[in-house]
Parts: structure tokens; C-alpha cells; sequence
């Protein structure tokens, strides 16, 4: 039993560590012992066991997840003078990875229900605010520039609506790459695929983030990507490594992006819980929308039936969400914000001249989400008093602040 005012925290990364303790340290002492710190059969072992994983041919493990994205779009051919379609919606580093594969970006709104993008926006957006060349190229009529890739983001752990994006994609000529950075094992329902497919896995190529806090996180830095294509698999491999797949002969410029050794190995012991880790993610999931139901001011992730969510976050939909964080926060409960401004209107995004209003889904998601504790190993006690506390604030009426006039 907990404490009744014990702070409950929004995640805990402590306790699983401490049980995998020294399996952990296992896979230092045979890094010391062996000196092999970047590549090596650790790296090996680990790319093909995720790769299985995701149900994928290739999997190429990489710095982080920022440069997965990139070097999947770069080794997929996206460059300079291209532009690339994702949401406003995400963290920030999709479109840095967007950016710094040389492309312009180009949005599309939301689903709110789904916090994913919607494929009947992407579809307009490709019909009215596109043109298409002579040699049937996509062209963007407010970049000028052509239109190479499709960037779904797997948000918050649920699957994008693939069919449908995968739809759009191929009737434009377009390539699609997935940001399955928040997604280990998810699932979709795929008609064109004929089942649940994994997430990162029915695009060209899928990009993943191991950072600590992610559904498999390293202990530090970590990324992957996996792609159906062998050819996109080798020119990634060249890429993470300064452009050589033979030391010191160079094919073309590359980066220094690998995944080293030990958070390889870190990866592969942790990698063997993620399903009990996940099925604990969904069972706590389905227990706070039980314990949330009937709470008129908020909205519960809703899970459409072609989805198997991972539930990276449990976030919910509030209209007085500021307020509510706060009355959360007096007692001890951490909550998270993911994502309070939409990427449009960040100042790095000011050149692209885009105004409040342009992706309205996007705009209320970002007033209204917040992300309530959750973890693998959550106590359902910590749960009810979260629950708690969230129905004794719904109950309570608006208190208007400001001066009085
Ligand atoms: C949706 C999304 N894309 C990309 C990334 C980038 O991953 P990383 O932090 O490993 O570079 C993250 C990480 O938080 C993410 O949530």
C-alpha cells in the first residue's frame, strides 16, 4: 500500500534498473573486458533481434532517434529542394530530421480523436494545395518545391492510420517514412498487409528513439531504424559511418551516428521485457479509462479497432488543463505536457509563415492534452488517487482568476 500523500511520480526509471541490475553490469565488464565499444557483435545481436521484433527485414542501429528519422529519409533520397509532409503536432525533432535531410517541411492537421495525422487532410492537402508536373511529380504551390515523403508519427504509441496514408502515398508517387520513435510494438491492422502489422514497418522505412524515458529506452543515447528495402538499409549503414563501408574508403559524405556497443547490449536485455512491459502499459491504459469514465470535462485516448496502442503516454483531454495540472501538482501528482505548443507556431518555425488557425485539431490538442503518471509497475492505488483528485477537480466549479475590475 502507498502512502496517501506520498508524491506519485510521472514515470519511474529507477525500479526496473535496479531489478536488471546486473545483467546490466554484465554487459559493461564484458565491454571492458573485450575493448569492443562501437560495433561488434553486441550491435549485431541487437539489429537482429529488433528486427525481428518489428517483424522487419533490416534494422540499422543508430545515435538516436533525431538522426534515424534523418538518415531514413536521407538514405531513402530526400534532399535539398524536396519537401516533406508530416504534422504539427510532434515533438520537435521531426521536423529537425525533415530539415536537416535538406527538405522543406509541409503540413497537415490531426485527427483529435486520434492525435495522428488525418489522412483526409493529407489527401486535400495533395489534391489543392499541390501540383503535379509533367513528369507527374507532386509539386507543393506554396514551397515550390517537390514533395518526395509522407511522415506519420506513431504518437503517444498509437499507430497512425497506415491503409489509408500508405493510400494517399501511392496515388502521388509519394515515399513513406515512419516516426515510430514513441511506438516499440505497436500494432495496426493493415488490409493492404493483411494483418497487424508493427509500427515502422509497413512505410519504406520506420525510425525508432531508445531515449531512457521511451517504451524500450537505453540507459543514454540510442536509435534504430528498420526498412523493408536492403538497398535504403546499406546506404544507412554508409551513412551512420562517415559515409564508408570499408574503413578509410569513403563513397559519399556521412556522419558519425552509430549506436554504441554497450547501449547495443543494454538494449538486448530490456528488449526481452518489452511485450510484458507493453501488455502492463495496455492493462493500466484500459484500468484508468475504466476509472475516468463518467468524468464529463475529460476525454479519454480513444483506441480505434485497428489499433493496438503501446501507450508510450496516457493523456487525456481536458478543457481547464492548466488548472487541473496545477490542483494535481498541490498533492504530489507529476503530469507531463507533450506537446504545449504546436510546431507552426514555434519561433524556429516563424519563416514558414504560418499563423494560429492554419491547423486548428493541432491548436486544441495542445491546450488540452495532459499526460497523467504512468509507468510499467504503477500501483492501481496510485492510479485511484490520480483518479481521484481528477474527479473531485471536475466536480468543482470554474474559479475565474484575474483582476477584479
Ligand atoms: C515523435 C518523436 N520523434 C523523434 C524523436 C527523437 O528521438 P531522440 O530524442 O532519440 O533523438 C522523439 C524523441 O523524443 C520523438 O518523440
Amino acid at each position: 500500500m502507498t502512502d496517501h500523500h506520498e508524491p506519485v511520480p510521472f514515470m519511474d526509471l529507477v525500479t526496473p534498473h535496479r531489478e536488471m541490475e546486473e545483467e546490466l553490469l554484465e554487459v559493461v565488464r564484458q565491454a571492458l573486458r573485450s575493448a569492443r565499444f562501437v560495433g561488434g557483435p553486441q550491435l549485431e545481436g541487437f539489429e537482429e533481434e529488433f528486427a525481428d521484433f518489428c517483424e522487419a527485414p533490416f534494422c540499422v542501429g543508430l545515435s538516436n532517434g533525431t538522426d534515424a528519422l534523418r538518415l531514413a529519409l536521407i538514405a531513402a533520397g530526400v534532399g535539398p529542394g524536396d519537401a516533406v509532409i508530416t504534422v504539427p503536432f510532434t515533438f520537435f525533432a521531426t521536423v529537425e530530421a525533415i530539415w536537416q535531410a535538406g527538405a522543406a517541411v509541409e503540413w497537415v492537421d490531426i485527427d483529435l480523436s486520434t492525435f495522428n495525422m488525418c489522412p483526409a487532410r493529407l489527401e486535400q492537402l495533395c489534391r489543392d494545395q499541390c501540383r503535379r508536373q509533367d513528369d507527374g511529380r507532386l509539386v507543393s504551390l506554396r514551397s515550390g518545391r517537390t514533395v518526395k515523403a509522407i511522415v506519420p508519427v506513431h504518437l503517444y504509441g498509437q499507430p497512425a492510420d497506415m491503409d489509408a496514408i500508405l493510400d494517399v502515398a501511392r496515388s502521388n508517387g509519394l515515399m513513406v517514412v515512419e516516426d515510430a520513435a514513441q511506438a516499440h510494438g505497436a500494432r495496426y491492422c493493415s488490409k493492404q498487409h493483411q494483418g497487424w502489422k508493427r509500427a515502422g514497418s509497413m512505410g519504406l522505412a520506420g525510425s525508432f528513439s531508445f531515449y531512457p524515458g521511451k517504451n524500450l529506452g537505453a540507459c543514454g543515447e540510442a536509435g534504430a531504424l528498420i526498412t523493408q528495402d536492403a538497398e535504403l538499409a546499406r546506404k544507412a549503414r554508409m551513412l551512420r559511418d562517415h559515409g564508408q563501408p570499408e574503413k578509410y574508403f569513403h563513397q559519399m559524405e556521412g556522419y558519425n551516428a552509430r549506436l554504441d556497443a554497450i547501449q547495443a547490449g543494454f538494449l538486448r536485455i530490456k528488449l526481452r521485457r518489452l511485450e510484458e512491459w507493453n501488455r502492463q502499459r495496455r492493462r493500466l491504459a484500459k484500468r484508468y479509462d475504466q476509472l475516468l469514465e463518467g468524468i464529463d470535462e475529460v476525454v479519454t485516448p480513444s483506441e480505434p479497432s485497428w489499433a493496438q496502442s503501446v501507450y508510450h503516454l496516457y493523456v487525456i483531454r481536458a478543457s481547464r488543463r492548466d488548472a487541473l495540472a496545477r490542483r494535481l501538482a498541490e498533492d504530489g501528482i507529476s503530469t507531463g505536457l507533450h506537446y504545449p505548443l504546436p510546431l507552426h507556431l514555434q519561433k524556429a518555425c516563424a519563416h514558414l509563415g504560418c499563423k494560429e488557425g492554419d491547423f486548428p485539431a493541432s491548436e486544441q490538442a495542445a491546450r488540452q492534452v495532459l499526460s497523467l503518471p504512468f509507468y510499467p509497475g504503477m500501483l492501481p492505488e496510485q492510479q485511484e488517487r490520480v483518479v481521484g483528485l481528477v474527479r473531485e477537480f471536475a466536480a468543482s466549479p470554474t474559479v475565474l482568476t484575474g483582476t477584479r475590475p
